[in-house]
């Protein structure tokens, strides 16, 4: 049987369909390992069921020389060096579809929270500061009729878009491909230029994958145009934003709030971000739910076992790979 190393404690499901069909093992511990700890654990495996959490780097590839494929919980998968996979004959996949509209749910989550003061809130009434109704009390912004920014117009993006309609939003969109003019009818947006988006929208919500063009996308310039009564929502990938921007942004005044669920030296935060008032923090939950996360972890583990048996891969992402023999 081939054998398989799983970084971190996923749902049952998947953990009982690799071990009907290859020799697996599983990170005893609750926690990320660190690289050394994989290396000496994971050393003889030919697949490696992995998280965003896990950098798979060149040397780390070089130490697992058995490893053929390599199947990442997540959509996401700028935590893997791609090229340095397919240079090595490594096939990897990722967990598309199966998180798109539990991830949208988040960022509206997210969005409500902020703009309504959610978590101000139930810390006032915790800490028994409700002594009654006040006129003029967590006063906080309408969203209903309010204009939507998506910054990266993919599944999730167009999700969050979708569900914009029952507010009764205008809805604009960016994103390196313009879509026609009837798929735009069809969900009700309308496209803009980077610029006139960050200037014209009340809430903007981040989609875009984590790449060398999407780094640092919102730094201070792009923050500068947001309208000083406006929100920002990530659950994309911190670095996509500048953090440190971000938090002098909001310690000026520059935009209203915040509301993140991914951070860019993640788990840590820039400093000055956990004190701001107007920010809603989440430790990156958007796909978290017992039914999407145990969808993810069992299209990781068919993915994985399908490219254990030399198949290809239903979701691979380096399809010029060169599978080792
Ligand atoms: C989560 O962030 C994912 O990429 O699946």
């Amino acid at each position: 049987m081939k054998k398989a190393y799983v970084t971190r404690l996923v749902p049952q499901k998947a953990l009982d369909m690799l071990e009907i069909e290859c020799q697996m093992t599983v990170n005893p511990y609750d926690r990320v390992l660190q690289k050394e700890e994989l290396v000496s654990a994971a050393y003889d495996a030919e697949g490696l069921l992995c998280l965003l959490t896990d950098q798979i780097d060149a040397d780390l590839l070089d130490k697992l020389s058995r490893l053929k494929v390599v199947a990442n919980c997540a959509v996401g998968y700028d935590n893997i060096d791609i090229p340095a996979c397919t240079a090595r004959g490594v096939a990897v996949s990722n967990t598309p579809g199966v998180l798109t509209e539990t991830t949208a749910d988040m960022a509206w989550a997210l969005l409500m929270a902020a703009a309504r003061r959610v978590v101000e809130a139930d810390r006032y009434v915790r800490d028994g500061k409700f002594k009654a109704w006040a006129p003029m009390l967590l006063l906080g912004q309408e969203i209903n009729h309010r204009v939507l920014g998506v910054i990266g117009m993919g599944r999730i993006g167009k999700a969050v878009a979708r569900r914009a309609a029952g507010f009764r939003m205008t809805v604009f969109y960016h994103d390196a491909y313009k879509m026609t003019r009837e798929e735009e009818q069809a969900l009700g947006v309308e496209y803009k230029e980077m610029k006139d988006l960050l200037r014209e929208a009340d809430f903007i919500s981040l989609h875009v994958p984590l790449n060398e063009q999407t780094r640092h996308l919102i730094a201070a310039q792009e923050l500068k145009l947001m309208k000083k009564t406006a929100y920002l929502i990530n659950t994309s990938r911190g670095p996509v934003i500048d953090e440190k921007a971000l938090v002098k942004a909001l310690q000026d005044g520059e935009l209203a709030g915040a509301a993140l669920d991914v951070y860019e030296e993640e788990p840590s935060l820039a400093p000055g971000l956990a004190e701001l008032q107007n920010v809603t923090l989440a430790p990156h939950t958007a796909s978290a739910t017992v039914d999407t996360r145990t969808r993810m972890a069992v299209m990781a583990a068919e993915n994985l076992l399908a490219g254990l048996k030399g198949k290809r891969m239903p979701n691979l992402v380096n399809p010029e790979v060169k599978l080792k023999s």
